[in-house]
C-alpha cells in the first residue's frame, strides 16, 4: 500500500499507557470514555491559513474561558472507525466522505476548511503513533474524533479569527446495548432542525439541543429519542445521533429523505447502496409517523433499525410516545434485513468481505 508522506511532526508522549494499563482500558471500554495516548492538532490563523500540524500527546487544551466555541458553540465534528484485519493490518472506512461532510459543516459553520489532504494525514499520523490502541477484538474499533473549535477569545458574534482541528481517537465496542432491538421515544414536544438551521451539519449544537429529548427518553425506559419535522410535526427525521431506516414486507426499504434538517449519514449512505446492490429497492422521501405506526401495526413494515458510525445497525424493537407504544415484529430476529446488512458491512469493514466499492483505505 502507499503510505502517504505526514506533514504532521510527531511530538510523542513519554509517558505513553503501560502495555496492562491499554489492555485494561481497551478490555470493555464504554463507547468514548478511554482515549489513546495522542491526538492530532493544527492550528489555523486568519490571513495566514493551517500550520503548526503536529502529533502531540493527549492533554487538556489550554482554552482561553472568552473562546468562540465556549459561549457559542462555533465548531463542527465527525466520527469514523479504524479496523482491524486479521492479519493486523488497519483500515479506515470511506474516510474522504468523512472530509467531504467536515468541510461542508465548516462552510456553515464559517469555520476554515480542513482540506482532505490534512483530514487523511493527520489520521493515517494519529493512528500511526497509537497503532496499539486499534482493537482486534470482534465489534471493536477505534473511533476517531476530528474537531474543529473556534480558540479566538472573542464574544463578539463572528467568525473566529483563530480555529484549531483536533483528533481523539477511542478504542470503543458497541454504542448501545441491544438484545432484541432498542426501544424508541417519538419527541413530543421538541424537535431537532429546521429549514435552513444546521440539521444537516454535524455540530454540537443539533446534539446539545438532543440531550433533554434524549433524557425524556431514557425516563420512559427507552434508550434513543426520534424527532419529527419542526414545520409540520408529521414526518420522521432521525434519532438523537443515527439515521432510521424501514424495512417492509416485500423485502423493500424506506428512508427518510436528506431534506437539508437530517444529518447525512456515511452509514446510512453505504447501507442504502448495499440494499440497492442487493437489488431492494430503495424509496427515499418523507414518511409521516401515522404511516410509519400503521405500517408496522398492519405488518406492511417488518423491521426498522438505526444506522450511525457509533450505532452501526441496531434494530428497533418498539416506538412510544405519550399516546403510542408500537412493536416491531421483526425486529432482532435471525434471518432479518438489519441482521443481514450489518453482516455484510462489518464483512467489508473488518477484511472478510468483498470490498466492491473500494472504501476501505488501508493506513
Ligand atoms: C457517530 O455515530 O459517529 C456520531 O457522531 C453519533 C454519536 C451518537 C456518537
Amino acid at each position: 500500500e502507499t503510505q502517504t508522506p505526514t506533514p504532521f511532526t510527531v511530538i510523542p508522549n513519554r509517558r505513553p499507557a503501560t502495555d496492562e494499563e491499554r489492555w485494561i482500558a481497551m478490555e470493555d471500554p464504554v463507547f468514548g470514555k478511554v482515549f489513546t495516548d495522542h491526538m492530532a492538532r493544527a492550528t489555523w490563523r486568519d490571513g495566514h491559513g493551517w500550520a503548526d500540524r503536529r502529533i502531540v500527546p493527549l492533554a487538556p487544551l489550554p482554552l482561553h474561558p472568552g473562546a468562540a466555541v465556549l459561549h457559542y458553540a462555533q465548531q463542527a465534528f465527525e466520527g469514523l472507525k479504524a479496523y482491524r484485519h486479521e492479519d493486523g493490518s488497519v483500515w479506515l472506512f470511506r474516510p474522504e466522505a468523512n472530509a467531504a461532510r467536515l468541510a461542508a459543516s465548516c462552510r456553515r459553520m464559517a469555520l476554515p476548511e480542513v482540506s482532505e489532504e490534512d483530514f487523511l494525514a493527520a489520521l493515517e499520523a494519529l493512528i500511526a503513533a497509537d497503532h496499539a490502541w486499534v482493537p482486534g477484538t470482534p465489534g471493536s474499533s477505534l473511533y476517531l474524533r476530528p474537531l474543529v473549535i473556534a480558540t479566538e477569545a472573542s464574544l463578539l458574534v463572528q467568525p473566529a479569527a483563530e480555529v484549531d482541528f483536533i483528533v481523539t481517537a477511542s478504542p470503543v465496542g458497541a454504542y448501545m446495548a441491544a438484545p432484541g432491538g432498542v426501544s424508541i421515544w417519538v419527541s413530543r414536544g421538541y424537535h431537532r432542525a429546521n429549514a435552513g438551521g444546521t440539521g444537516d451539519t454535524k455540530t454540537a449544537g443539533n446534539y446539545a439541543a438532543s440531550m433533554l429529548p434524549q433524557a425524556e427518553a431514557k425516563a420512559h425506559g427507552c434508550q434513543q429519542v426520534l424527532f419529527l419535522d419542526a414545520r409540520e410535526d408529521t414526518y420522521v427525521e432521525e434519532l438523537g445521533g443515527m439515521n432510521l431506516v424501514a424495512v417492509r414486507a416485500d423485502g423493500s426499504i424506506l428512508t427518510p429523505r436528506l431534506t437539508g434538517t437530517i444529518l447525512p449519514g456515511v452509514t446510512r449512505d453505504s447501507i442504502l447502496t448495499l440494499l440497492r446492490d442487493e437489488g431492494r429497492a430503495v424509496e427515499e422521501r418523507d414518511i409521516a409517523l401515522t404511516e410509519l405506526v400503521e405500517g408496522i401495526e398492519s405488518g406492511e413494515i417488518l423491521e426498522l433499525f438505526a444506522c450511525g458510525t457509533a450505532a452501526v445497525v441496531t434494530p428497533i424493537a418498539r416506538l412510544v410516545s405519550d399516546d403510542l407504544d408500537v412493536t416491531v415484529r421483526g425486529a432482532g430476529e435471525g434471518g432479518s434485513v438489519a441482521d443481514a446488512v450489518l453482516a455484510r458491512l462489518t464483512d467489508l469493514q473488518y477484511g472478510r468481505g468483498e470490498d466492491a466499492h473500494g472504501w476501505m483505505r488501508r493506513v
